[in-house]
C-alpha cells in the first residue's frame, strides 16, 4: 500500500556542514517526529566516529552500512531523517530514498560554505588532506547529483529557524 503523503518520511540530503543535522531536528521537533541521523546510527553500531570508522575500518564498510540504515529507516513513515554528504551518491540510496520519501537538498552557496570550512574540515575524512581547489571542485561535482531530482532550499544568510519554519510550513 501507498504510504499517504502527509505520513512519508522526509530526508535531508546535502554537502556536509550545511546543516543537514541542525535544521533536520528543528523540523523533528515541530512536526512531533522522531529525528533519525544515520552517521549517529552507525557510529552507535561500531562504537566509534565517523573518522575513526574510515581510518581502521574502511569506507567500504562504511558505506554498505549507510546503505543498509537508510534503506531500513526510509521505509518507515513519520521520520526525518539526515543522511551524510556522501549517500546520494549511491544509486540503490537514491533510488529508495526518492521512492518512500520526501527528499529536501538544503542547498548552501560555495563563498558561503567556505566560510565554515574551519568547523567543519576536522571531523570529515573525505576533507582530509585536500586543497581548497579539490573541496571546491567535490562541492560542485555532488551539487550536480544533490540538485539533479529533488525539492531545492537556499539556505544561505537565513536563521536555522526561519529554513525549519519554511519547510514545516511547505509541507502543509
Ligand atoms: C560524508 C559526509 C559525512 C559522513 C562521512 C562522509 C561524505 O556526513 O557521512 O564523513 O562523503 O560527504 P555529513 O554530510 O553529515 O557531514
Amino acid at each position: 500500500r501507498q504510504v499517504p503523503l502527509k505520513e512519508k518520511s522526509i530526508v535531508f540530503i546535502g554537502f556536509m556542514g550545511v546543516g543537514k543535522t541542525t535544521i533536520g531536528k528543528l523540523v523533528a521537533k515541530k512536526l512531533y517526529r522522531d529525528f533519525v541521523d544515520i552517521d549517529v546510527e552507525i557510529e552507535k553500531e561500531f562504537n566509534m566516529p565517523v573518522s575513526q570508522i574510515f581510518d581502521e575500518i574502511g569506507e567500504q564498510a562504511f558505506r554498505q552500512r549507510e546503505k543498509e540504515i537508510i534503506i531500513e529507516q526510509c521505509r518507515q513513515k513519520l521520520r526525518i531523517i539526515s543522511v551524510g554528504g556522501g549517500a546520494f551518491l549511491q544509486e540503490e540510496i537514491r533510488k529508495e530514498c526518492l521512492s518512500s520519501c520526501i527528499v529536501i537538498f538544503l542547498d548552501l552557496s560555495w563563498e558561503s560554505w567556505k566560510e565554515r570550512i574551519s568547523m567543519i574540515i576536522d571531523s570529515r575524512p573525505v576533507l582530509k588532506g585536500k586543497t581548497i581547489e579539490e573541496i571546491e571542485e567535490l562541492f560542485y561535482k555532488r551539487q550536480d547529483v544533490y540538485s539533479a531530482h529533488h525539492s531545492k532550499i537556499q539556505t544561505d544568510h537565513q536563521e536555522v529557524e526561519e529554513v525549519a519554519d519554511y519547510i514545516v510550513n511547505s509541507l502543509k
